[in-house]
């Protein structure tokens, strides 16, 4: 390499850092000088972020996070209860918990009876915190962590029902129901008046040609998109639910 190729590399390298400091750096400038401007840099005790609440709920440790949003309060299992509050000590075996699926750990344990070891995973057990530390844990859905626990270690433990089973099927959205609903809001705008050659709504002879091979393979071809027919319609839900969307549309031709 010439030492003129290499000065012009050089400076080209240069003229790079540049370029790249002033894409980072204005930004970074302009946001500094309004947080200053805002106050946002100044340690201001009486804000309300500085409260003893605020800064508790800042430096909460992991474990005893709040639960995640898997389920309303008392219905989650005992698997997502493990895994949002357990898991932190009992996986690991933090504090001498006994390991998850350690059968040997777990063995002396299980023989104390169900009744006991939720007793004692509700109240506390030495360095074990009542309810794992998450208070807002109902007693049913600690029980249902420790039979997971335990079965996951050998244990022959019935998970308590979740009570709002039976609610939450008879809540449970009807298909038939949702199709409509779906159909209504986002299929309509094409195939109620067929527009950009839609089947329409109803029209036997325009859908006859296309269900031939049955309504599974004209879903198919619908969840895909053909011609002027976006991918599902253009809609963002599921697949089960442009399903029904999709067997309220054909059944209307049927
Ligand atoms: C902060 C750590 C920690 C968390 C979180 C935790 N445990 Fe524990 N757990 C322990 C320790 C430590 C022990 C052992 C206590 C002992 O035997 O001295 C234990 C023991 C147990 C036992 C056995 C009790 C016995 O009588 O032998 C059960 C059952 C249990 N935990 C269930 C749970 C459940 C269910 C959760 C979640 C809801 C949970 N633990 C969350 C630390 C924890
Ligand atoms: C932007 C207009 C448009 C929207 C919105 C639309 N479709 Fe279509 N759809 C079409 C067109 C056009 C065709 C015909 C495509 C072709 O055959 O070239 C079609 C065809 C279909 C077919 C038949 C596929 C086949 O096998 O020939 C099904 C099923 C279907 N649409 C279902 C739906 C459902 C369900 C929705 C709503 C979730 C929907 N479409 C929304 C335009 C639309």
């Amino acid at each position: 390499m010439s030492e003129a190729q290499a000065e012009s590399q050089m400076s080209a390298k240069g003229l790079i850092g540049i370029i790249l400091a002033a894409i980072i750096g204005i930004p970074v400038f302009i946001y500094l000088v309004i947080k200053l401007a805002t106050g946002g840099m100044m340690l201001d005790a009486a804000s309300p972020s500085m409260t003893n609440e605020a800064i508790a709920a800042r430096v909460q440790p992991v474990g005893f996070a709040k639960l995640d949003e898997s389920g309303p309060p008392g219905s989650r299992n005992g698997k997502a209860v493990y895994e949002s509050v357990c898991l932190s000590c009992h996986d690991a075996g933090l504090a001498g918990a006994p390991k998850f699926a350690d059968v040997g750990a777990w063995a002396a344990r299980l023989s104390k009876g169900f009744a006991t070891l939720v007793d004692h995973a509700n109240k506390g057990f030495n360095a074990m915190p009542a309810k794992g530390g998450a208070a807002d844990l109902t007693d049913d859905e600690v029980a249902r962590a420790v039979a997971y626990m335990g079965n996951a270690a050998g244990g022959k433990f019935t998970e308590p029902a979740v009570a709002g089973a039976a609610a939450g099927a008879v809540a449970k959205i009807d298909p038939a129901v949702k199709g409509k609903e779906i159909y209504d809001s986002v299929c309509m705008a094409c195939h109620t008046s067929g527009a950009a050659g839609a089947p329409k709504f109803g029209d036997k002879a325009a859908w006859a040609p296309r269900l031939k091979d049955g309504v599974e393979a004209a879903i198919k071809i619908a969840i895909a998109g053909k011609g002027a027919m976006p991918a599902k319609g253009g809609y963002s839900g599921s697949d089960e639910e442009f399903h029904a969307a999709a067997e309220y549309l054909i059944g209307s031709a049927k």
